[in-house]
């Protein structure tokens, strides 16, 4: 297997890290990386946000998780049999969870609002980034919640002290960082999920 697939293959989502920081090459190359990926007319309509500053992570977790803990209620009418909502709720009041699983580096991934594929674009770049580190060895995630806090409350203050810019509003959130323990194994993947037309 060529070693393209193979990382692709053996990417997984780290949520266990050691606290010591990733090497600002790594985060560089992992950046650039997001930079590559394609986008709908070129538009390159990502913004990269990186937060190394563990206060702050925790903070915006907790802020998150209240949030979550909301969520029944936030969304009772469009989600009340929605299990994932509840699972999120119980996520927002145990105390125990880091939403970030005490990543070294988050890198907000924001969207400009005015572009109709900035959702699409961010994701693509987010994969590439996530592809990336893997091939250097340092673990990644995806990790969702900001968007939903921006949209429950969109003048909080963490819009400010990310810095986010003006325009643009966050997609997802990938954690970086060395991963601690051992890597779960890939789940199986689903069956019978191509067709083919000739
Ligand atoms: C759209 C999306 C949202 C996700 N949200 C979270 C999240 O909020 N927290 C988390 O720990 N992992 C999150 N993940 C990671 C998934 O749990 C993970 O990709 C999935 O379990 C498959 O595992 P793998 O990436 O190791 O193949 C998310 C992944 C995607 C693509």
């Amino acid at each position: 297997m060529n070693e393209t697939l193979s990382v692709i293959k053996s990417r997984r989502s780290i949520k266990n890290f050691q606290p010591e920081q990733i090497k600002d090459s790594e985060l560089e190359a992992i950046l650039e990386a997001g930079t590559y990926a394609p986008s709908a007319s070129n538009q390159q309509s990502w913004h990269f946000t990186v937060v190394q500053n563990e206060r702050l992570i925790g903070q915006l977790s907790e802020a998150i998780k209240k949030i979550y803990a909301m969520m029944p209620a936030l969304f009772l009418e469009q989600m009340k049999n929605d299990k994932k909502a509840h699972f999120l709720q119980q996520i927002g009041n145990n105390e125990k969870v880091h939403l970030f699983h005490n990543a070294p580096t988050i890198v907000v991934i924001s969207g400009d609002k005015t572009e109709m594929y900035a959702v699409e674009n961010c994701s693509l770049a987010a994969a590439n980034m996530m592809n990336a580190a893997k091939s250097l060895d340092v673990g990644s995630c995806w990790v969702s919640g900001l968007p939903q806090l921006i949209d429950a409350d969109p003048d909080n203050q963490f819009i400010k002290e990310l810095n986010l810019p003006e325009g643009y509003k966050p997609v997802c959130v990938i954690l970086l960082g060395y991963k601690a323990g051992a890597e779960k194994k890939a789940a199986v993947r689903k069956e019978n999920v191509v067709n083919y037309v000739k």
